[in-house]
């Protein structure tokens, strides 16, 4: 299986970034882990971009691959989850299923995060798990091969 994990503004600083919120945990180490655990079924890509339109070509670039197609991608979109139609328009312009994923409890945080603009165009939500959302998110595309 073939995913690709894209993080979006502000996730390269995961490890040193409010700690208290996000652990401090690289995410490039977390990969490393990640990578690790799933290296019998999965082969993990992974991309990250602080720019709106970045992401929204490596979507679309990923979508218009003819042959090694992913089974899957896993979005933290960051702050664009609650701020950006582009990147909700993308996801629900491709063909590849989406998951989404947040590291801490959005819903106990300030109201401004309680609203998703992707969940609607994603095949679903995985908030609130620190870095193991990531892991759920891999574990639902492994199980529904
Ligand atoms: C986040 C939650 C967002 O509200 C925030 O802007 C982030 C990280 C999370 O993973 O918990 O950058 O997506």
């Amino acid at each position: 299986m073939k995913l690709i994990i894209i993080n979006g503004p502000n996730l390269n600083l995961l490890g040193t970034r409010e700690p208290e919120i996000y652990g401090n945990i690289s995410f490039e180490n977390y990969l490393e882990t990640l990578k690790s655990t799933y290296k019998h079924n999965v082969e993990l890509y992974y991309y990250q971009s602080n720019i709106e339109g970045e992401i929204i070509n490596k979507l679309h670039e990923i979508n218009a691959l003819k042959e090694q197609k992913f089974d899957g991608i896993i979005l933290n979109g960051g702050a664009y989850s609650h701020t950006s139609i582009a990147i909700s328009d993308a996801i629900a312009s491709i063909k590849i299923k989406v998951i989404e994923v947040h590291i801490s409890n959005v819903f106990a945080r300030e109201e401004f995060r309680h609203i998703s603009l992707f969940s609607k165009n994603c095949i679903g939500t995985i908030i609130g798990f620190g870095l193991k959302s990531y892991d759920l998110a891999i574990e639902y595309f492994l199980k529904n091969e």
